[in-house]
């Protein structure tokens, strides 16, 4: 039976990156009548440094994204990682399994830790590991996650299968990454061939949900394009970075595809086009900012959810985890 998994970092606010590579997603699986489990990630936000009360507010804050991207917690099972402690005892399992050569190959490793390699977190290093404990603690057979992802899944698939094969067993799925629809990589407003990040330190890169509607308009109006008109068909889109980044956030947004866009703005130049993006992203996005903030003036029933959603999840874990301390030869006597 299928469930779905997924997990986002409580280090700051939510991207249109996020929202549309991962969160508007989310909710389309759950919707889709599948069982769906949704986890925000405080133990992964830690290996790189976070001031503890920024990190209780991001926490909330993800937790109003999602319920007001449209997850409802008593439809799909939303709760942070930390209190459902099989995420970090599973992890150190696969600590044990997954080889320093696999982890070193890990390109976010290398873009996070920078020059500096030996002052990183062993947490940073180990990230992968935890990655793959969230996804197998729940058996979990599908992952929708953005572009950017692809590699930690498939070292999550390479740590399954040498679980399986060492332990002569045939207990973890090996998972299938799915990475659809043309929102999979957003990118930079600034550099087309940067991917919208959190990190990045020009505000002017990303649209956050939380940036009024002003403030949308400013960036689209800003973002940076070529001078040359939108092409009449998506083929015209090649060594355009940044015009088929603008045209697959409008498709994204509006929920169709880059050539039904190209078929009503081909030809158009961005004076054209840039406010009619800005007008649909405002009016995606402001009703979400303004759930959110909503459900922020309350954050002991955010907290409620949050635990109520780790008290499901941690059933569905439990049992797993025991099974697999049985398969390594732990024993297991109360
Ligand atoms: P994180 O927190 O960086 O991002 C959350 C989700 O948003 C997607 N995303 C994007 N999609 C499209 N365009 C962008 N510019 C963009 N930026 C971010 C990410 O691909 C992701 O799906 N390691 C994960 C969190 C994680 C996880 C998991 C995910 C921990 N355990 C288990 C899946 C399953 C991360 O750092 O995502």
């Amino acid at each position: 039976k299928p469930r779905v998994f997924s997990g986002v970092q409580p280090s700051g606010g939510l991207t249109l990156g996020n929202y549309l590579g991962a969160l508007k997603r989310f909710v389309e699986a759950q919707d889709s009548g599948t069982e769906t489990i949704y986890c925000i990630v405080d133990l992964h936000a830690i290996t790189v440094w976070q001031d503890p009360a920024k990190l209780t507010h991001a926490t909330r804050e993800l937790a109003a994204g999602f319920m007001a991207a449209g997850i409802d917690p008593a439809r799909s099972i939303l709760f942070n990682q930390s209190q459902v402690s099989a995420h970090a005892e599973m992890a150190w399992v696969f600590n044990c399994v997954a080889r320093m050569g696999w982890l070193n190959r890990m390109t976010q490793f290398k873009d996070k830790a920078g020059k500096n390699r030996e002052n990183a977190s062993v947490g940073l290093f180990a990230y992968p590991s935890l990655m793959a404990a969230d996804i197998m603690a729940y058996h979990a057979t599908h992952v929708p996650v953005g572009e950017d992802q692809k590699q930690h899944l498939e070292l999550t698939r390479d740590i399954a299968i040498k679980f399986n094969h060492d332990y002569g067993v045939d207990f973890f799925p090996v998972v299938e990454p799915v990475i659809e629809g043309v929102a999979t990589r957003v990118m930079s407003l600034r550099d087309g061939t940067k991917k919208m990040s959190k990190s990045d330190s020009s505000d002017m890169s990303r649209i956050n949900l939380t940036d009024d509607a002003d403030t949308i308009a400013q960036k689209f109006r800003k973002a940076r394009t070529d001078p040359e008109p939108l092409p009449e068909a998506v083929a015209g889109l090649e060594g355009r970075a940044e015009a088929r980044n603008l045209v697959n956030i409008y498709a994204a947004l509006a929920d169709t595809t880059p050539a039904a866009v190209l078929a009503e703005y081909g030809g158009q130049g961005f004076g054209a086009f840039k406010p009619a993006l800005a007008d649909l992203a405002v009016a995606k996005l402001s009703p979400l900012s303004a759930e959110m903030a909503r459900l922020m003036d309350d954050p002991a029933e955010i907290d409620r959810h949050l635990g109520a959603g780790a008290e499901r999840a941690a059933a569905i874990a439990h049992p797993i985890l025991e099974r697999m301390f049985e398969i390594v030869g732990m024993v297991r006597s109360r």
